[in-house]
């Protein structure tokens, strides 16, 4: 603890604080929509967002639906066969359908639309009908 009178050590400030003035702050980027969207776009996009703690999933496919409201989306957030932690989004590569529809452990995905198939480390591993929908479409 510091004597009175004592000389206090001089603060190092790296760069010269910016003058932020003294007057009031806008209200727009606290209520606009627009705003909102550009910062979804350039910050929530593009920043690494903190889902879970690992000790969450501690066995290999223990996985969990983690909802992003700030990005629309869903993520699978799974541990792998290799004890890597991994995430997806939850929509199926063929038509987008949703994989997972709750948490829990799982060997693969499987599509509840078609079927295809999903490891635990996000590769497509069976596209059961795959001849009859190669047929269909010619
Ligand atoms: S949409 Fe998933 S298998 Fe077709």
């Amino acid at each position: 603890m510091n004597k009175p009178n004592q000389q206090l050590p001089q603060m190092r400030v790296p760069t010269p604080i910016p003058d932020m003035g003294t007057g009031p702050i806008p209200v727009e980027p606290y209520i606009s929509e627009e705003f909102f969207e550009k910062e979804r776009e350039k910050i929530f996009k593009r920043a690494w967002l903190e889902v879970l703690r690992v000790e969450e999933i501690p066995q290999v496919g223990d996985y969990l639906l983690i909802e992003l409201p700030i990005l629309n989306t869903t993520v699978i957030v799974v541990r792998g066969k290799d004890d890597q932690v991994r995430a997806f989004h939850n929509i199926c590569t063929h038509r987008g359908n949703t994989v997972a529809l709750e948490s829990g452990n799982t060997r693969n995905f499987v599509c509840s639309y078609h079927g295809w198939v999903y490891g635990l480390d996000g590769e497509l591993l069976d596209r059961p009908g795959e001849a009859y929908f190669e047929h269909s479409q010619k």
